[in-house]
């Protein structure tokens, strides 16, 4: 008999899963009916649903456990289909979208009214990108319709950036599961709101900042103060606590001084001094490279979690490029 294993604060049962493919027209023929497909995008995975449903939208809540008040990114192919949901599209919105769609940036607009509440938890705003991952692409294609998509992971948890995560955290909730391989960028979309200048960074993502200001200019950054689990209208997805694996995480400045205790993971940019103190190592780029690093950052996280370590310690990237987004997460992961 297969064991139950414990996910989040429910059961998962192995025997449940989904069908697994890259059956697009079948995919896409579920979320026109109201189902729930996760999906791979060259970030991480995403739980779609028609966007336009709002009951179809309401499963991916539900299968999620994601909090009503925790709006959703709405995917769709082209900047015209994101003008069709928002209802101010300005300049530096249209310049970065010219420089950075298809890909991994998000664009937080005024709505229009036809999309559902839900969707943007009743802010006056919706979020909106366009992916560049063919699956991804194909799926929205052929749905012929914009689909709503949080990370497919539970609330609060690891993102998947492959296939087989998304099975093991999600596999007996989702009506199809579309395998695009593992994910390139690794991490999620830069989130920017861009409604007034200068736009403000709502979440460092997989276009950098540095990148951003090349095109529009200087952006404001939410000083750590704003950021407020009471409030967390004013941006709901910068919850403190999030991106987490089970085992307790700690950021170290210094390898060298820090106390290690016995079952000790290390997660790190390059090889550490000493690396017998640790239990196990997860080095994420022998040759410091960003990109690389974002790429198996989720993955390495996950597989620190599965050898009962008492502590994952983890080394703070450089503060630039990618290296933001990377420190971005690790801090929420260690709260
Ligand atoms: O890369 C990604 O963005 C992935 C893939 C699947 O596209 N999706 C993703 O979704 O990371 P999620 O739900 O895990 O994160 C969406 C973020 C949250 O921080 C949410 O609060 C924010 O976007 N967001 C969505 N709509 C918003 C809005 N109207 N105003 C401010 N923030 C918003
Ligand atoms: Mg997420």
């Amino acid at each position: 008999m297969l064991a139950l294993r414990r996910v989040g604060s429910r059961r998962y049962d192995p025997r449940m899963n989904c069908p697994v493919g890259q059956d697009v027209k079948r995919a896409a023929a579920i979320i026109r009916d109201g189902g729930v497909v996760a999906f791979a995008t060259e970030t991480v995975y995403g739980l779609g649903a028609h966007a336009m449903n709002p009951q179809a939208v309401a499963r991916v809540f539900e299968v999620k456990g994601r909090p009503r008040f925790d709006p959703l990114i709405v995917h769709v192919n082209d900047t015209e289909a994101a003008k069709r949901l928002t209802a101010t599209f300005p300049k530096t919105a249209e310049r970065l979208a010219d420089a950075f769609w298809p890909g991994p940036l998000t664009l937080v607009l005024p709505k229009v009214e036809e999309v559902p509440d839900l969707v943007t938890a009743g802010l006056s705003t919706v979020a909106v990108r366009v992916p560049i991952h063919p699956l991804a692409r194909q799926l929205i294609e052929q749905a012929g319709v914009p689909i709503a998509a949080p990370s497919a992971n539970p609330f609060g948890q690891v993102s998947p950036t492959t296939a087989k995560h998304v099975q093991q955290q999600l596999g007996d909730r989702i009506d199809y599961l579309l395998d695009g391989g593992p994910c390139d960028v690794g991490l999620e979309s830069t989130v920017l709101h861009v409604a007034e200048d200068p736009p403000t960074l709502l979440r460092p993502g997989g276009v950098t900042l540095e990148d951003l200001e090349r095109v529009v200019g200087p952006i404001r950054s939410l000083e750590s103060t704003e950021i407020d689990d009471n409030h967390p209208q004013t941006s709901p997805g910068m919850l403190s606590r999030h991106y987490a694996p089970r085992t307790p995480l700690r950021m170290v400045e210094d390898l060298t001084t820090c106390d290690v205790p016995r079952k000790a993971g290390l997660l790190t940019l390059n090889h550490p001094p000493a690396p017998e103190r640790f239990a196990a190592i997860e080095v994420l780029s022998r040759t410091r490279d960003l990109r690389e690093a974002a790429a198996t950052f989720y993955a390495a996280i996950r597989s620190l979690d599965t050898q009962k370590l008492e502590l994952i310690l983890a080394t703070p990237f450089p503060d630039k490029g990618l290296g933001r987004a990377l420190n971005d997460r690790l801090r929420r992961a260690a709260k």
